[in-house]
């Protein structure tokens, strides 16, 4: 895994060094220029010699076509090094984040993700292109620009000097305040794209509260905070032209006047003051896009932190790299098992969970919402580590098995149920991709899922849009079941998965899940207790501590909160 985004930077690492010097290059050539006019004003002009202006003009043309040319082969080289880098950081980052567990991902949330793949690795391209094109080539050619007007006139130069040091001087302070203020842009930027990203995902739920207005308000303030950074931004760098051709005026008198005089004392000739002048012109006109570059690149300093964080990430569950034992039954251990969210001293939201489970066995899970069910089961497939404890599934640890052997064992449908953009047939393959079209069919025949796919348009080759938005809920779950089944997994795991189903089509479904599966283990979490009456054995949790466990009937008896999660449930049935 590679992690660091300079180790993107490998593939291209002679293009990378490549470019800069090709425009070094033809930098060093552009500045070659003013020189000739100096020798055409000199030797040809002034003593009125064709054959002179001739010679250094045809100098002037190879000296400008083959800065041109460098330029032109620099640039190509640049785009090409600076879209691989973004290729390659789009390709790697993508990798990371499909090696990150569910508490990675927690850290970062979706849109986080989204805004680091998508605008920050386009900020990250754009500034490597102005590194390669202007960053190496502007400050050579600057040197080089003064060198040459030394050579012309030492006293002169000095002038120039004491110019150029001004203008850097003041260029400067304006290149951090910019710094300064673009990273505060940023900030409000990213604020305003995560807004984007999470109420067009959630636009659904949005509209279905009437929150459009509420939403639109709390982006237009957000929008109008961007506007406002970028307008302060602007209105200092709109300082940097102005002052520039001031100094540059300012430059040209002083040049000019202290020039006559020398032409006049004989000390320098009119081709090396036309020279100079051009030089003078030059230089500012590079530090411009020095200051332009340096811009750009403050903006993207944001970028590059938060990609970089990314891919420095460790994933936080690892599983072997040798070969992983065969799962061999499906039973489920839980011994003093706590757990919590996140890094640090959190509240555990599992306490000393310790429990066995047949292979086999139909378990049913019960207790009040935020009780924890779901972060117990999650621990089972390793979606999350158990902070303390040890859980063993086929009577070995859990931490044995290498990431194919516990998917292809332990199948999860998840309460929140998520179908790709496909063919139903496609989405029913993420389950085992070599499944045939009768295993599909045996696998939907068991979810009760059969009869809505012959009604719908080409059946399995029916096209399931993006999120499976144009199935119904209950559809939706009946594929997610079909699609976990289709794996023969030894541990079957539902998460509140048949809570859309009327209660007779899941009563159906649960009914053959025991009856036809009998070696599978199931782990039934559900929030309508009495549809889990059947089970085994009943696991009762309240606040991430196991307070029941055995079957319908012993924990009428002995558990209360079994009894009160019975009585309210009736109540509901009632109601
Ligand atoms: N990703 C997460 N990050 C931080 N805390 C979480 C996360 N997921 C759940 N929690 C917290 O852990 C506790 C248990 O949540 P969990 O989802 O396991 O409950 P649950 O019993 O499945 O509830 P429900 O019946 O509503 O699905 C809750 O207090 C919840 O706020
Ligand atoms: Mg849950």
């Amino acid at each position: 895994m590679q992690n660091s985004i300079l180790q993107q930077v490998k593939q291209y690492k002679s293009i990378f060094i490549l470019a800069p010097v090709f425009m070094i290059i033809s930098g060093l050539m552009e500045t070659m220029i003013p020189l000739m006019t100096t020798r055409i004003v000199d030797y040809g002009i002034e003593k009125s010699d064709m054959g002179e202006v001739l010679r250094w003009g045809g100098y002037m043309l190879i000296f400008a076509v083959s800065a041109l040319i460098t330029a032109l082969i620099g640039y190509v080289l640049s785009a090409k090094a600076s879209s691989g880098l973004a290729a390659n950081l789009r390709e790697g980052l993508f990798k990371k984040v499909q090696s990150f567990s569910f508490s990675n991902l927690d850290k970062y949330g979706v849109s986080g993700l989204v805004v680091r793949q998508t605008t920050d690795i386009s900020n990250i391209q754009t500034a490597a292109q102005t590194i390669l094109t202007q960053f190496f080539k502007t400050p050579v050619a600057v040197v080089y620009s003064l060198i040459l007007t030394v050579q012309l006139n030492k006293r002169l130069s000095l002038v120039l000097i004491a110019g150029v040091f001004l203008i850097g001087i003041f260029l400067s302070v304006i290149i951090i305040k910019s710094i300064v203020m673009y990273r505060e842009v940023y900030e409000d930027y990213d604020a305003l794209n995560e807004h984007i990203q999470e109420n067009v995902t959630g636009i659904r739920v949005v509209k279905s509260f009437a929150r459009e207005k509420a939403v639109s308000e709390s982006f237009d303030s957000k929008a109008a905070a961007v506007k406002k950074g970028f307008i302060r931004v602007e209105r200092l760098l709109a300082f940097n032209n102005p002052i520039m051709m001031l100094s540059l005026e300012f430059c040209f008198i002083g040049i000019a006047w202290i020039g006559a005089k020398f032409i006049s004392a004989g000390e320098m000739s009119v081709g090396d003051l036309t020279g100079f002048i051009t030089y003078a012109f030059q230089i500012m006109t590079y530090m411009a896009m020095l200051v332009l570059s340096f811009v750009q690149l403050s903006s993207s300093f944001a970028s590059v932190k938060r990609v970089q964080e990314v891919f420095s990430e460790e994933p936080s569950v690892t599983f072997p790299e040798d070969e992983s034992p065969e799962m061999e039954d499906g039973s489920v251990e839980f011994s003093k098992v706590s757990f919590r969210y996140g890094e640090g001293n959190g509240e555990n939201v599992l306490e000393d969970i310790s429990l066995r489970i047949k292979s086999g066995e139909m378990i049913g899970i019960v207790g009040a919402t935020g009780s924890s069910k779901t972060s117990l089961v999650n621990l089972i497939s390793r979606l999350y580590d158990a902070k303390e404890g040890q859980i063993t599934v086929g009577k070995r640890d859990v931490k044995e098995y290498d990431e194919d052997s516990l998917t292809k064992n332990i199948a999860v449908v998840l309460q929140k149920n998520l179908l790709f953009s496909g063919t139903i047939m496609e989405n029913l393959r993420w389950g085992k991709s070599d499944a045939t079209i009768k295993e599909c069919e045996e696998a939907c025949r068991f979810a009760l899922a059969e009869s809505f796919i012959k009604e719908k348009e080409g059946g399995l080759n029916y096209y399931i849009a993006q999120g499976g938005s144009n199935l119904s809920g209950g559809q939706r779950q009946r594929l997610c079941l079909a699609r976990a089944l289709i794996k023969k997994p030894k541990i079957l795991i539902l998460d509140d998965a048949l809570s859309a189903l009327d209660t007779a089509t899941e009563a159906r479904i649960r009914l053959s899940l025991k009856e036809d599966l009998p070696d599978m283990t199931k782990l039934i979490i559900t929030q309508r207790v009495g549809s889990v009456r059947e089970a085994d054995r009943i696991l009762v949790l309240s606040k991430g501590r196991i307070c029941g466990f055995d079957t319908h009937e012993n924990l009428i008896r002995d558990c209360e909160v079994y009894r009160e999660l019975c009585i309210a449930a009736e109540g509901k049935e009632a109601s």
